[in-house]
């Protein structure tokens, strides 16, 4: 997983776009009853799925026990893993949301993590990410770069830095 020296500065960031990361909610069907949120960080999704969908039944895991011991706080009504991902899942959506990247850049076994999202029996799949190309690299317009320097939190910038390199590229 990401080496992240500020918890509450990396999660302050990850919840500002969660009205996007919650984009697959209206297009699940009526049978589903659990959401398994994968790669739950701080809960924060769960905790809006959970106020917009009271019935839903809350599901997240994490391979950090230090995200998942804080999303226990922000989401006590759900049931929040760090080892042993569910699988056997019925009548399910699966969120993976900016996970993949992760995995991609982080896990030991790759195929393991694949094996956990795609074989949970999950009716549904859901998945937010991004992934950038070394090709599209080029220098930062210095206008955006004005703006990032600007508007992020500087240990934010270098804990991107340490792992993608500098943000003039
Ligand atoms: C970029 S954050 C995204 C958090 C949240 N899903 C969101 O969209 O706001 C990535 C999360 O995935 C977790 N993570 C990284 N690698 C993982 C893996 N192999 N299995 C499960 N969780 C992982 C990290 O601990 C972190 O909480």
């Amino acid at each position: 997983m990401t080496p992240i020296a500020n918890m509450s500065v990396y999660n302050d960031g990850m919840r500002k776009s969660m009205l996007d990361k919650i984009w697959f909610l209206d297009k699940i069907d009526g049978s589903i009853s659990t959401i398994y949120d994968y790669g739950c960080a701080d809960g924060s999704l769960l905790k809006m799925v959970g106020e917009i969908c009271p019935s839903m039944k809350l599901d997240g895991y994490d391979i950090s026990q230090e995200m998942i011991d804080i999303a226990k706080q922000n989401v006590p009504n759900a049931d929040l893993l760090s080892t042993d991902p569910k699988s056997n899942l019925h009548n399910a959506v699966l969120n993976a949301s900016s996970v993949f990247h992760e995995i991609h850049a982080y896990s030991p076994d790759v195929e393991w993590d694949y094996r956990n999202i795609f074989d949970s029996g999950a009716a549904y799949i859901a998945i937010r990410d991004m992934f950038y190309s070394k090709h599209s690299c080029h220098p930062t317009n210095p206008i955006s770069l004005a703006k990032v320097l600007q508007r992020e939190n500087p240990d934010k910038i270098s804990e991107f830095e340490a792992f993608n390199g500098g943000v003039d590229q």
